[in-house]
């Protein structure tokens, strides 16, 4: 009988498409895919570590699956992602009925152990991990993630990434041509590049090529009607990136510019390399240069040092930018970085307090934001059927924006005008338009 597998993902983007390639992993050596937890040979939780609120999580779901493996003693748990290549062997020690460890450039390895062989982890440098082809088994077959460039090199003071997935490495132009060429004869309609710093892309390889190069070139291929991309630092973005979003129809009016803090002072100690000034002037050129762009942001509150002063420059940059949409978090102490030793750490209620003003000033903005769509006529991707509402269909805009909408199952994987009708702070809802 064929063995099987479930995977638990917690984390970002690059975790869900990580875990899509090792259920691609899984299927070439012949498992099957569990239902859930119970009917599972083997589970896999993939990890991540950016707040030590996603590290609480793995630890409880850990101590879940003791009792699991309690009752069937044949059940082999493997824990992957972030933590894992944080935590090393460590993990053992603490949780002896882990059975493998593998860290998030070693995917390629989980097949030496799914097939038998007695190695217990993979947490080694992997330097040629950007040139192997992992074929991933994706969760759906309208839109798919494409890594282009894995790791971090800009050890931003609070961040954990650039530890747990190491340096930058581009793969090569040509493999992510051929792997976005065959979703096209699939029929992907969307791929979304993904990389922690997109914009850093090239810099590794022989060839001379940079990220805007590289979505010319994807731009080329038939089939894939929308090009996404993940994530953009402020510091790295050229102007060359804004042409090629001004002149290559397929890219969307949509980017995801993490700013972090609006205070000059806090951005220095936390190493982004910009000044707030600097930032607002790509703001004013990438909306001069691509017509209605919607454009988001990461916001982190209570980072070491933060005055009242300076989370007064967050709350004014964001009224003054007025972002499509917000992630905010409270700044969270993580391992190995630098921010650890940063002088007047901020109480946690102070944090809060913070996080919520930002919340609650971020809902009126997307409200109001949302409204001036109404009437509007818009083109989506109609992704499936509603999670909340059955009967609707859901879909979204170039602009990232979720529409949901009365509609026949054919219109699935399609792209289709539509007449926004209803604005809601998370979705507009809105008609078809005959054309
Ligand atoms: N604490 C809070 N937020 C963090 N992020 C990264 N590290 C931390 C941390 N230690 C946020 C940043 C980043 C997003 C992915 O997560 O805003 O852009
Ligand atoms: Fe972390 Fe900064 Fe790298 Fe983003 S750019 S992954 S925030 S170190």
């Amino acid at each position: 009988m064929n063995k099987k597998y479930h995977i638990h993902t917690f984390g970002c983007q690059m975790n869900v498409h990580d875990s899509e390639k090792i259920a691609g992993v899984f299927s070439e050596t012949g498992y099957q895919e569990a239902s859930g937890f119970n009917e599972a040979d083997v589970i896999v939780l993939n990890t991540c570590s950016i707040r030590e609120k996603a590290e609480q999580k793995f630890y409880s779901e850990l101590g879940r699956l003791k009792k699991i493996k309690k009752n069937n003693p044949n059940l082999k748990i493997a824990v992957a992602g972030c933590i894992a290549q944080q935590k090393g062997g460590k993990l053992f020690e603490r949780f002896p009925y882990i059975d493998f460890i593998f860290g998030p450039n070693n995917i390629d390895k989980l097949q030496i152990w799914v097939t038998g062989n007695t190695v217990n982890s993979a947490l080694e440098d992997n330097p040629d991990y950007s040139i192997k082809l992992i074929p991933a088994k994706r969760e759906g077959r309208i839109r798919a993630w494409v890594s282009i460039i894995y790791g971090c090199n800009n050890f931003c003071a609070y961040c954990v990434v650039p530890f747990t997935r190491g340096r930058e490495m581009s793969r090569r132009v040509s493999d992510i041509y051929n792997e976005i060429q065959s979703l096209a004869e699939q029929g992907f309609k969307e791929i979304t590049l993904l990389g922690q710093n997109v914009n850093s892309y090239g810099k590794n390889l022989k060839i001379t090529v940079d990220f805007p190069d590289l979505l010319k070139e994807i731009h080329k291929i038939e089939g894939i009607e929308r090009i996404r991309f993940v994530t953009s630092h402020p510091r790295d973005l050229s102007d060359k990136l804004i042409e090629a979003m001004r002149d290559l129809p397929k890219v969307c009016e949509h980017i995801h510019l993490p700013i972090q803090s609006g205070s000059d002072m806090i951005l220095n100690l936390m190493n982004r390399g910009y000044t707030y000034k600097e930032y607002r002037i790509k703001i004013n050129n990438l909306r001069n240069a691509v017509h209605d762009i919607a454009i988001t942001t990461d916001i982190i509150t209570g980072f070491p040092g933060e005055t009242e002063e300076d989370f007064q420059h967050t709350v004014a940059a964001l009224s003054e930018i007025e972002y499509d949409g917000i992630f905010a978090f409270k700044y969270s102490k993580r391992p190995d970085t630098k921010a650890l030793d940063l002088p007047n750490h901020v109480e946690d209620k102070v944090k809060s307090e913070r996080l919520k003003k930002i919340l609650d000033l971020q809902e009126t903005i997307t409200y109001k934001k949302n409204i001036r769509l109404k009437s509007e006529l818009v083109e989506i991707l109609v992704e499936g059927y509603s999670e909340t509402d059955a009967n609707k269909l859901t879909g979204r805009t170039r602009t990232n924006k979720i529409v949901n909408l009365y509609g026949e199952k054919e219109d699935i994987g399609k792209l289709i005008k539509i007449k926004i009708l209803e604005a809601k702070l998370h979705s507009l809802f809105g008609e078809k338009v005959l054309t």
